[in-house]
């Protein structure tokens, strides 16, 4: 295998993971979280989502965690937003860049934004077209693109027409999602040329749960095909509400050493990661599921 020089790797502990926690915990925690992270020189940190606090009550304050942050140089901060009313949050909290997120089966887009996959289609147009009017940068995730919690498969044909149509709408880059964490190597290639057949490769990431042990080896099948861009969440906090029988993200550590073992650059410190995960291990009360967390004890 030949290995990229550089990855992009997105961190998302302080969304996805936070947003499955059962404990509250305070925005001061999750600000300093982020901003440990920061230092640690994650290029691209998820800070929150401006979704509906009724939906999503452990992210209620994304708005004070937001204009909380010390903003790095050299790290891009995002958050999710599902309609227009999260967009003017991000915008008002000083947000330049956001997420918007769609589903491939229908089933999960209607329990996670209540819309179907063209209703939900329709309204992150409109939010495209005014976060681009206003110059701000839209990434796209596609959840269930490897499988659905309610639907079982997705039909890989369906994972690249809705990938395209999030290109189309203006997103920079589409994040592949394996939402439940139970995509493998032999069927990540299958995907990844299904939606390379419309988006160039340079525009597909990966976003990984990793349920069933397989993101590590995922990655590792994506690097071979091109994909340089993962999300992953520090100590591998993580998982959808609304999504049962999801895990955490693959942890940001256990991808980081992975990386630096096969003398692929990101920029990121692995000691500083820890550092943030240690901290938000405390908050949350129970041990965080990073491999490399558990192994430097
Ligand atoms: P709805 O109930 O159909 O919408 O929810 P609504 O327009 O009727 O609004 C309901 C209430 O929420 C109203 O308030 C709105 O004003 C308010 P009320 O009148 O009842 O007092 N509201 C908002 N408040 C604040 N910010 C907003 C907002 N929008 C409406 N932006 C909606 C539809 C999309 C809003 C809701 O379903 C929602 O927020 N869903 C988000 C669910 C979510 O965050 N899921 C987890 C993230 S996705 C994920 O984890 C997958 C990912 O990691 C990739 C992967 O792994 O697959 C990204
Ligand atoms: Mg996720």
């Amino acid at each position: 295998m030949v290995f990229p020089p550089r990855v992009s790797v997105v961190e998302v502990g302080p969304r996805d993971g936070l947003q499955n926690e059962p404990a509250r915990i305070a925005t001061a925690d999750k600000i300093a979280y982020v901003n440990a992270l920061s230092r640690g020189g994650a290029p691209v940190i998820e800070v929150t989502a401006f979704v509906s606090p009724k939906w999503i009550p452990q992210l209620a304050d994304a708005d004070d965690v937001y204009r909380g942050i010390t903003r790095r140089e050299g790290t891009r901060y995002t958050a999710l937003v599902p309609n227009l009313a999260g967009l003017s949050r991000a915008e008002t909290a000083g947000a330049t860049e956001v997420a918007i997120f769609a589903s491939a089966s229908e089933t999960f887009s209607r329990r996670n934004i209540n819309q179907s996959i063209e209703e939900s289609l329709e309204t992150y147009r409109g939010v495209c077209a005014r976060a681009r009017e206003n110059g701000m940068r839209v990434r796209a995730y596609l959840s269930t693109a490897f499988g659905c919690p309610f639907e079982g498969d997705v039909p890989a044909a369906r994972v690249a027409t809705i990938a395209d149509a999030l290109i189309a709408m203006g997103a920079f880059e589409v994040a592949v999602s394996d939402t439940i964490g139970s995509a493998h190597p032999g069927q990540v290639p299958r995907i990844i040329e299904a939606v390379g057949a419309h988006v160039p490769v340079n525009r597909i990431a990966l976003h990984f749960h990793d349920t069933r042990g397989t993101a590590l080896a995922n990655v590792l099948a994506a690097l071979d095909l091109g994909v340089t861009t993962f999300d992953a969440s520090a100590g591998g906090l993580g998982g959808c509400p609304y999504a049962p029988g999801a895990a955490g993200n693959l942890a940001t550590e256990d991808l980081i050493y992975m990386l630096d073992g096969l003398g692929v650059e990101t920029g990121i410190t692995l000691e500083a990661v820890v550092e943030a995960s240690r901290f938000m291990e405390s908050r949350v009360g129970h041990a965080l599921p990073s491999r490399y967390l558990q192994a430097v004890g």
